[in-house]
């Protein structure tokens, strides 16, 4: 490894915010800030049960995944038009690359789209316009699919018949939504499909869901990454296999800290996931949702848990390493980051 100067704590925040970074964690319905919700729904006529900007940022008082669900799902019913698509992942690409995000991993739920009646031809075309223009403000940005798990397995074949005409848009295929009671095993099938169309595998599991998802994730979906994974450390035995294998895990801590997976930040377990080996990365899950893009994540994670230059040096390298980015692309990646340590 790299080796790291010690920096002093007053230079941590400017390190971590000027140090490039992967984002590997991030649902594109959750960047719509309510300014654009509300821009959106007067362009497109759509009616909401929210009086302005002010009442939808009061219902941001989350206490579980579903509570916070049940207002994403709400929101994204502004998105009509292919331009609709292209704005909010506009606007998320810019809050990237002001925070130094080199590459972007985006997940896109279109199910949420396709059952209003929206064209999985429209929600792709808008967000890889945006995927592609990134290029020219400093961010390699390439799209996820995810299947919603509180449907059932049938409707992810259909979602994924609808998007394969457009399977060079998307590299791979997640699984979001409601976690409990919607265990991997539920989409064995259709993942080994897409295994086989040469798609990039990653799935929640182990946000609220107990070790034995993050197992089935890995043994029976064969997932490459895991998103979330904290839950994982009450078991041992799957701490050492991720560590042995070296599984990226994407956590998110404020998306953690406002879904009440931690009482508070200070109690996040990301120390002990890097300090037990693990290749862990820090994301924002649904910043506009959660109070926070990449480095508000960073800043608030490190002051609240004491986590140093050592720390951040890795969690920036874990990030491009558990990217699906190309060898040349991380190498490059990755000596632009030691640049960077170097001159702290
Ligand atoms: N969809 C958007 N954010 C999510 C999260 N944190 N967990 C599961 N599904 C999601
Ligand atoms: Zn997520």
């Amino acid at each position: 490894m790299h080796p790291v100067p010690p920096v002093p704590a007053e230079r941590l925040p400017a390190l971590l915010a000027a140090m490039p970074k992967a984002e590997l964690h991030i649902h594109i319905e959750g960047s719509l800030e309510p300014e654009l919700i509300f821009a959106l729904a007067r362009r497109n006529g759509v009616a909401l049960p929210y009086a302005g900007v002010e009442d939808l940022r009061r219902a941001y008082a989350f206490t579980n995944l579903q509570s916070f669900l049940d207002i994403y799902y709400a929101g994204a019913s502004v998105l009509l038009q292919s331009q609709d698509f292209y704005d909010m992942a506009w606007a998320y690409l810019e809050r990237a690359a002001a925070d130094q995000v080199r590459r972007a991993e985006i997940f896109f739920d279109p199910q949420t789209h396709t059952a209003r009646g929206v064209a999985m031809e429209t929600v792709i075309d808008g967000l890889s316009r945006a995927c592609r223009d990134a290029k020219r403000i400093g961010v390699d940005a390439e799209l996820i699919l995810c299947f919603l798990r509180h449907l059932s397995e049938e409707e992810a074949f259909d979602t994924l018949e609808q998007a394969l005409p457009f399977r060079d848009r998307f590299i791979g295929v997640g699984l979001d939504s409601s976690e409990v009671g919607h265990p991997p095993e539920k989409f064995a099938r259709v993942f080994a499909k897409c295994r086989q169309q040469g798609l990039h595998l990653v799935a929640h599991a182990g946000e609220e869901g107990p070790p034995a998802y993050v197992w089935a994730a890995l043994d029976v979906l064969k997932v490459e990454r895991i998103d979330h994974g904290v839950q994982s450390a009450q078991d041992p035995a799957l701490m050492k296999r991720l560590a042995q294998d070296r599984i990226p895990l994407t956590v998110c801590p404020l998306s953690n800290l406002k879904l009440c997976v931690f009482p508070d930040l200070a109690q996040h377990n990301i120390r002990q996931l890097l300090d037990a080996g693990l290749c862990a990365t820090i994301n924002s899950d649904d910043p506009a949702y959660f109070g926070g893009y990449m480095n508000a994540n960073f800043l608030q994670t490190f002051a609240a848990t004491g986590l140093d230059a050592q720390h951040a040096y890795r969690l920036a390298r874990n990030s491009f390493e558990g990217s699906f980015a190309e060898a040349s692309a991380k190498k490059r990646y990755v000596e632009e980051l030691d640049a960077v340590f170097a001159a702290a």
